[in-house]
């Protein structure tokens, strides 16, 4: 391997999120918020240089360049062939998000999810004034599939103005094939519902797997649908935000503008931002990005082993994108009301309870596996306490 994803800096003492230790103590394993713990490719430092170097922060235009990257990252990595009038960004996934729903939808229509779902969205989607309506994916043979049926059915009777949809999924790592997506693509289209992607995760996956953004899965699809991106969980840049919002449909794109226009996101965005993604989205780190998923996949195959040994409880999810795996506790004998806090008490290990992710994440665990393989082997060890049976 060229990068180094062994020696990290020791984020327990770096203000991570993640790794923040309890009162007391300073040995606690960070394994819930997703994003990785590894230092990043070298052109995001190289990028943020340029930007120090000059140290002028005046009001900034996108360059020629940042929508050439844009362009050029779909075409290569999806063979889509997109417009820079398709894109506007926010700083950050979520407040776009919530932007969008008022877009698209009044106070008080129904938002559809597939659940489980990642709390944050479902909180987005109540406070802001909408009503939560869920389709949940159905759990069979280790693998969570899309229910059509029960999705026409809800989109119906609900009368559903917007499907929030997460692809790759989050918490289950589904990415979601091209029949899948042009069946909800197709329900949405024939009940007049608009389609908000969410595919923050879709940098990351592994071998078999093919993520495929919305405004690629059809004609029609790009007449509904607005896709959202960030660079964030894959190349791990949380703290320089920009998110991505693609809209190719120029009716659609109007609705949006009218309320995105009054934020004032549209220009002199963060100079670190513009230049980062610049960087990424023209290629630069595609090696790093590759060999980051080929450690990233010795990870998870650790983590897969050990779930699928016989003395130990439960049963990890294969994920198919992303580096969080899902781990069904249901039959571990364990207090499926306290998951989190055991993994906390007897194993120094803080993890997202399953329930976090709504009624259908219950007995579940969610793990982050974007560790070093040394924390990697020592958190299992302490896994293995809690686990055995
Ligand atoms: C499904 C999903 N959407 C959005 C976010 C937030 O992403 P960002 O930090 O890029 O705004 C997350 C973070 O975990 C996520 O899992």
């Amino acid at each position: 391997m060229s990068y180094n994803f062994d020696t990290t800096l020791d984020h327990r003492y770096d203000n991570s999120y993640r790794w923040v230790q309890p009162e007391g103590r300073d040995d606690f394993i960070g394994m819930g918020t997703a994003d990785l713990d590894y230092e990043c490719a070298p052109c995001i430092k190289e990028a943020c240089r340029r930007v120090m170097e000059e140290n002028t922060y005046n009001y900034r235009m996108r360059p020629d360049e940042y929508y050439d990257a844009i362009c050029r990252f779909y075409k290569a990595n999806y063979g889509l062939e997109t417009d820079r009038s398709w894109f506007t960004h926010v700083p950050g996934t979520i407040v776009g998000i919530r932007i969008a729903l008022s877009a698209f939808a009044n106070k008080g229509d129904a938002v559809l999810m597939h659940s489980p779902a990642f709390g944050p969205l479902k909180a987005t989607i109540e406070l802001a004034g909408y009503r939560y309506v869920t389709n949940p994916l159905v759990y069979k043979d280790g693998r969570y599939e899309y229910d059509a049926e029960d999705f026409e059915r809800k989109v119906r009777e609900n009368n559903v103005k917007v499907f929030l949809l997460v692809n790759p999924h989050n918490p289950t790592g589904r990415a979601f094939t091209q029949a899948e997506l042009e069946s909800m693509v197709d329900i949405c289209a024939a009940n007049g519902v608009t389609i908000i992607s969410d595919e923050v995760h879709s940098l990351v996956v592994f071998d078999g797997a093919r993520h495929i953004p919305i405004l690629a899965v059809s004609e029609t699809a790009r007449r509904i649908s607005m896709q959202v991106i960030s660079l964030s969980k894959g190349f791990n840049v949380m703290s320089i935000p920009h998110a991505l919002y693609g809209i190719a449909d120029p009716d659609l794109r109007e609705k949006w503008m009218q309320e995105y226009l009054p934020y004032d996101f549209h220009y002199a965005s963060n100079s670190y931002a513009i230049a980062v993604v610049t960087a990424l989205l023209s290629g630069q780190a595609d090696g790093w990005m590759a060999e980051l998923t080929q450690y990233l996949k010795r990870n998870l195959d650790e983590c897969l082993a050990f779930f699928s040994r016989d003395d130990i409880a439960g049963t990890a999810v294969v994920p198919e994108a992303s580096f969080l795996v899902w781990v069904d506790l249901r039959d571990s004998g364990l207090d499926l009301d306290r998951l989190g806090a055991i993994f906390r008490e007897e194993a120094g290990i803080d993890l997202n309870d399953g329930a976090d992710f709504g009624p259908d994440g219950r007995g579940f665990v969610h793990i982050n596996f974007a560790v070093t393989n040394a924390v990697l082997k020592e958190a299992l060890s302490r896994m293995e306490r809690v686990l055995k049976r």
